[in-house]
């Protein structure tokens, strides 16, 4: 048995020393708080370019304020490295790396494996290892348990294995890693109260569970859930589309029910690391195991046709101005996959993008926090300055995402044609504004209007 009560001591003393593996949208604002709450951390990961710039005192993630991020340096707290063998001098560590798809939708392991590879070299006895990154359930026993076991390491008694999912909300301005309640779960018991322990120690609530299993799916389970529902309520915008009835208010209308409904609301698609992907990891391991599962084939399925939606609308939009997507000047406002971030991932914008610029619209696009991005053709897109007096030049301004930062009076009263896929413009008197999930049962009288 190993030095089990000397690892609690340092770690409830804040003397442990701790790594966070992989430093980005979760391992940075999880190492600061790690930091901030007064242990020393070692910040590992794989890019030079990052590291140099956490060095300098420059934050890249949105959550992670410079002033956090100075304070963690200036008390010697936060070392960020790209040098694994930080691993040696480490008591605590914990895994943030990536977990994509394949190109042919299974999920990639291969960045797990990698840091796993990595603390293999430097392993040493009574570390605790806690896996963060969201993944299928099994992974932390068939990855780290079984590997670590051909070494002579066992769980619990050599070193200590925890899982603990990750929940963070990016750009959400009231929860964070300190007051989102964590799930944890440890191989034995010892590797539970350990974990636990841990993250006490600087997030307000740990919930310990019975295994790493239930934890990992424990993730999937809340994703899919949130998967399933947009796509549910996507469907219903389509559905009240057909039938001249505002999704938008119907959704307000049903959600002054006090129990039994909860809301979700439509839009151009799913984006970001984690609902496009993670069910697709549940229904690989389901489909191992000879099972099928419908709900997740059909939500990706409805989820995925979205941006070919809004792409119909602004074909719908401007036809009623007699225009053709081909040869208009159209501006997408909005390219991040949800609002006031930059995160770009998987985003339905870039989709919808393509599609008009594979049908010959003179395309252009705003985001005040995503600067760049590539086309399907791999060329580099600016975002182009925004005038909002300028808006007139557009045959059709497309809103993708409702960002703060944008004035959404100037927007509607300098536009010839919108097309809303958000309900920024709530007000369906408008006939020039064409929405997801409403046809406005007047819209013929458009070309009349001019
Ligand atoms: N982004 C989110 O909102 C979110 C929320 C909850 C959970 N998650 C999960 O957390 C995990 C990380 O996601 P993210 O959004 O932080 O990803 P990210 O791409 O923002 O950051 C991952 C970091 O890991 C680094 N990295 C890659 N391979 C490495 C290796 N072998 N060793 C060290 N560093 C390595 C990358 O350089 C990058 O800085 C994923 O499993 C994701 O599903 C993400």
């Amino acid at each position: 048995m190993s030095n089990y009560y000397g690892l609690m001591e340092k770690i409830q003393s804040k003397k442990a020393k701790v790594g966070v593996i992989g430093l980005g949208y979760v391992g940075l604002p999880l190492a600061v708080e790690l930091a901030n709450s007064g242990y020393s951390v070692y910040g590992i990961d794989v890019d030079k370019a990052k590291v140099a710039q956490l060095k300098k005192g420059s934050s890249y993630i949105i959550d992670v304020n410079e002033e956090e991020l100075n304070k963690a340096q200036q008390a010697n707290n936060f070392i960020p490295t790209t040098d694994f063998s930080a691993i040696k001098q480490l008591d605590c560590v914990s895994i943030c790396v990536p977990t994509p798809l394949t190109k042919s939708q299974e999920p990639d392991m291969s960045y797990i494996q990698s840091a796993v590879e990595q603390i293999k070299k430097y392993l040493h006895e009574d570390l605790l290892i806690v896996l963060e990154s969201t993944t299928y359930p099994g992974t932390t026993e068939e990855l780290i348990e079984v590997e670590l076991l051909k070494m002579g390491y066992k769980a619990g008694e050599n070193y200590f294995l925890c899982f603990s999912p990750e929940r963070v909300d990016p750009g959400n301005k009231n929860y964070n890693t300190k007051n989102t309640p964590k799930v944890l779960g440890g191989t034995t018991k010892f590797c539970t109260e350990l974990g636990v322990l841990l993250y006490s120690n600087f997030i307000d609530k740990v919930i310990p569970v019975s295994s790493p299993k239930v934890a990992e799916m424990s993730k999937l389970l809340e994703n899919t859930f949130r998967s399933i529902n947009i796509a549910f309520i996507n469907e219903m915008a389509m559905l009240c589309d057909r039938l001249n009835i505002d999704i938008w208010e119907t959704i307000e209308a049903a959600n002054t029910k006090p129990f039994g409904f909860m809301k979700f609301t439509p839009g151009p698609g799913i984006g970001g690391h984690c609902i496009p992907l993670d069910p697709m990891y549940l229904a690989w391991k389901a489909k191992s195991s000879n099972f099928y599962s419908r709900f997740i084939e059909l939500a990706q399925e409805i989820n995925k046709t979205m941006p070919d939606y809004v792409y119909n609308k602004v074909s719908y939009a401007l036809n009623k101005h007699q225009k053709s997507i081909m040869g208009s000047k159209i501006l997408i406002l909005g390219m991040a996959y949800k609002p006031n971030i930059d995160d770009l991932r998987e985003s339905p914008g870039l989709d919808i993008y393509n599609l008009l610029e594979e049908n010959g619209a003179s395309l252009s696009y705003h985001d005040p926090h995503a600067q760049t991005f590539k086309d399907r053709t791999g060329e580099v897109i600016n975002s182009v300055e925004l005038e909002y007096e300028n808006l007139t030049d557009f045959d059709c301004v497309v809103v993708i995402t409702n960002h703060a930062f944008y004035d959404y009076e100037k927007i509607l009263s300098y536009s010839k044609l919108i097309v809303d896929t958000r309900n920024v413009f709530e007000d369906n008197s408008n006939l020039k504004v064409h929405k997801i999930g409403y046809s406005h049962p007047l819209s013929e009288e458009i070309v009349n209007q001019g």
